[in-house]
């Protein structure tokens, strides 16, 4: 196997020579899945659960840079980076470096029980990416789900306030609290409940389903949260609003300009906090560090997973320093949170996006995809829009002269997708979105590729 490190993924030597990348090329065997594939997962059908689901029913081998390899030596163009979080590739050569030698030394210890650096260093860079200049903290954790579930604890701990206010078309992950502060209901919900109480929903703005223009919509969302927050729940008993900077599960919409800023400032008015959820938007994955930056707002408390662990699970909630502190000892962590080795790979992930460009590489990468996609709006009736920021782009699919949502044809061109040998994902409420989540580390031709083999599956659709 060759490793194919290009220009905008430059490492150092000592680093290249850790990892070994897999040819960056599409290459295909076998029909995907191929039969090693195959049989693998006849046997993982008689051995995992039936509720863990799977896109694209094939074993890996061996990935990285924009590619992924299965066990029948097929070689895939990744536009999914494991949904965002191998957002440096799935083995980095400074990532693959840094966890290698925290290995050797420990696995593990548990933070609660004794400390090591690599924790207090990911909180330090943490601190000091976020927005805003003022004194923040950190915690961490192992997933995004459990940093949304501690976002909401800091937040009733620090205001002394029940309720948590979050948006239609949300997504905050699979535990019982935040798939009630998610939005769809399957397979997300059905038959979960009794959900966790105080929670509540405002509609989203959804510039491209409102049929207002970008004011009216921001407006007409505004209203709806003044009505829900003042009117039935009374402001003062609202501990957070809790929003995605641009939904991912619900199907990348992004928000109206300077909508969030709106939703920062009413909160603010109502002694109300604000907390991103930039799980899948942070860590360089929409060309900034946080897509907060993009909007201006300044977050009370932001919550980072995915990207962050560079592949490995580390998840975190990051905040003003005295937000963070009104917990008292002992009530946040858990014996994992924050693993070592997680933090060196962490570590090497936050290393990689700077000494590697890749905060511009994501912007470019969102120029060549919507260069590729963007002429399809008004010249093919499938698609709807196309929208996103830097490396985090979406498509979204209506019958032809509606906005009826139409998920069979984002079905049909997933289908063809993986078919020729590309990992393209579906999402949205109405599954009728496909989102585009590339590595930062594939090459411009690779992903050009990737586009084109989307573009085909497109001018196939009838
Ligand atoms: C915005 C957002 N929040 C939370 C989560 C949950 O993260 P995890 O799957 O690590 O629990 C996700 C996962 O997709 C997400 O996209």
């Amino acid at each position: 196997m060759t490793m194919d490190l290009t220009e905008s993924t430059s490492s150092t030597d000592a680093a290249r020579d850790e990892a070994s990348w897999p040819t960056q090329q599409r290459l295909l065997c076998t029909p995907i899945p191929g039969p090693a594939s195959l049989a693998r997962q006849a046997h993982r059908a008689t051995s995992v659960a039936g509720g863990i689901g799977t896109v694209l029913p094939i074993f890996v081998e061996r990935a990285g840079g924009g590619i992924i390899v299965d066990v029948d030596g097929n070689h895939i163009i990744d536009l999914a980076s494991g949904i965002a979080t191998t957002t440096v590739g799935a083995s980095h050569p400074e990532v693959v470096r840094r966890v290698r030698e925290q290995v050797g030394r420990f696995t593990h210890t548990c933070f609660l029980v004794t400390e090591y650096d690599g924790y207090v260093e990911v909180c330090d860079r943490l601190n000091a990416l976020t927005p805003g200049t003022h004194a923040k903290k950190s915690a961490l954790f192992s997933t995004g789900s459990e940093a949304v579930e501690n976002a909401v604890k800091i937040a009733r701990a620090a205001t002394r306030r029940p309720a948590i206010v979050t948006f239609g078309h949300a997504y905050h992950g699979r535990t019982l609290l935040t798939m009630t502060m998610t939005a769809k209901n399957a397979p997300y919900k059905d038959g979960f409940g009794p959900f966790a109480p105080e929670v509540y929903r405002a509609p989203l703005a959804y510039p491209f389903r409102s049929g207002l223009d970008a004011a009216g919509c921001s407006a007409e969302a505004m209203a709806a949260l003044d009505d829900l927050v003042v009117k039935q729940l009374g402001a003062h008993n609202v501990a957070a609003i809790v929003v995605e900077p641009i939904q991912g599960e619900g199907g990348f919409i992004v928000p109206p300009p300077g909508h969030l800023a709106a939703i920062q400032e009413f909160a603010h008015r109502h002694g109300i906090l604000l907390v991103a959820d930039e799980v899948q938007t942070g860590i360089g994955r929409t060309g900034a560090w946080f897509a907060s930056t993009a909007e201006g707002i300044v977050p009370d408390l932001i919550v980072t997973a995915k990207g962050l662990g560079g592949g490995l699970p580390l998840a975190a909630v990051t905040g003003r320093a005295e937000l963070m502190d009104a917990v008292a000892p002992g009530g946040l962590g858990g014996t994992y949170a924050g693993n070592p080795v997680a933090c060196a790979a962490s570590l090497g992930a936050l290393d990689a996006i700077v000494n590697d460009g890749l905060l511009e590489r994501a912007q470019r990468i969102g120029e060549i995809t919507s260069a590729h996609l963007a002429p399809l709006v008004g010249t093919h009736p499938w698609v709807g829009e196309v929208r996103g920021r830097g490396a985090m782009q979406a498509l979204e699919f209506v019958r032809p002269g509606t906005l009826e949502p139409a998920p069979e044809a984002a079905a049909s061109v997933v289908a063809h997708c993986h078919r020729a040998g590309v990992l393209a994902i579906s999402c949205g409420t109405y599954g009728n979105v496909i989102r585009l989540l590339p590595p930062l580390t594939i090459s411009d031709e690779l992903l050009a590729e990737g586009l084109a083999v989307i573009l085909e599956g497109i001018r196939g659709l009838a």
